[in-house]
């Protein structure tokens, strides 16, 4: 679905500059364009960059903790 019709970036690109690295709509600006001419996208990205983030989320923290760590006893 496009999100940004200025740029014609889709929910799926912003999904996947969030799994690159992404973090903020900031970031989504100088990478994608997002919000950079009308800014009508800009409540919506933010939307779906924090979904991202929430969905990466998980998978993330095994990238941050050792495996150790989370096979510890409680
Ligand atoms: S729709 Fe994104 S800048 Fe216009």
């Amino acid at each position: 679905m496009y999100v940004c019709l200025c740029k014609g970036i889709t929910d799926t690109q912003i999904r996947d500059a969030a799994a690159e690295g992404c973090q903020s709509l900031r970031d989504l600006r100088s990478d994608l364009g997002v919000g950079s001419q009308c800014a009508k996208c800009v409540r919506q990205a933010r939307a779906i960059l924090r979904e991202a983030h929430a969905e990466l989320a998980p998978s993330r923290a095994s990238e941050i903790m050792p495996v150790a760590y989370w096979s510890m006893p409680a």
